[in-house]
C-alpha cells in the first residue's frame, strides 16, 4: 500500500473510531494512536489552547514540553500563522523546541472551530529529516477536519 492509500484507509479508521464520541481528551487520544500505529512515526500528539497558550493533550511517545507561547517554535509558529507546517530538517528552523534530540522532522496541522478559531494542533515528529511531504500534509489535514468537526464544530 502506498501512503496515499494509508492515509485513505486511516480517515476511514479514525472517523469510524471516533463517530460516538466527543469528549476532547478521548477523542484526541485515540486519534493520536492510530496515526502511530498506522504510521510509525516517532511522536504523534496534540496540544490545545488553554489559557492563552499551548499545552501538551493526549500523545502517543516520549514525554514532551508542557506549554508553548503563540509564535514560539512550530507548533507555535502554526498557530500564530493559522496554518500546517512542514519542517524538513528542524535543525534548520530557527527556534525549534527539541522535546527529544531524535526529532529531526515535524509537521503541525492546526484543528479549527466553527468560527475559525484554532482550538488544538496536531503535532508528529519523526527521526529522519524530509518525512513530511504534500501527500502527509493533505491526509493528515483531511484527518483533522474530521476530528475538528466532531469535537469543535457541533451545533
Ligand atoms: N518541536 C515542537 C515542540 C513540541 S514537540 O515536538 C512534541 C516545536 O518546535 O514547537
Amino acid at each position: 500500500m502506498n501512503k496515499k492509500e494509508k492515509y485513505r484507509e486511516l480517515l476511514q479508521q479514525v472517523e469510524g473510531l471516533i463517530a460516538d464520541e466527543h469528549l476532547e481528551v478521548s477523542v484526541l487520544a485515540n486519534v493520536s494512536a492510530s496515526i502511530k500505529e498506522t504510521m510509525g512515526f516517532f511522536w504523534v500528539g496534540f496540544y490545545l489552547v488553554h489559557n492563552g497558550e499551548l499545552v501538551l493533550g493526549p500523545f502517543q511517545g516520549s514525554p514532551a514540553c508542557f506549554h508553548i507561547k503563540k509564535g514560539r517554535g512550530v507548533c507555535g509558529t502554526a498557530w500564530a500563522e493559522g496554518k500546517t507546517m512542514v519542517v524538513r530538517d528542524v535543525e534548520e528552523f530557527p527556534g525549534h523546541i527539541a522535546c527529544s534530540h531524535l526529532s529531526r522532522s515535524e509537521i503541525v496541522v492546526p484543528l479549527f472551530d466553527n468560527e475559525g478559531v484554532m482550538r488544538s494542533e496536531l503535532d508528529i515528529d519523526h527521526t529522519e529529516v524530509g518525512t513530511f511531504d504534500e501527500v502527509d500534509k493533505e491526509g493528515l489535514e483531511k484527518i483533522c477536519e474530521a476530528v475538528a468537526r466532531q469535537l469543535y464544530q457541533r451545533d
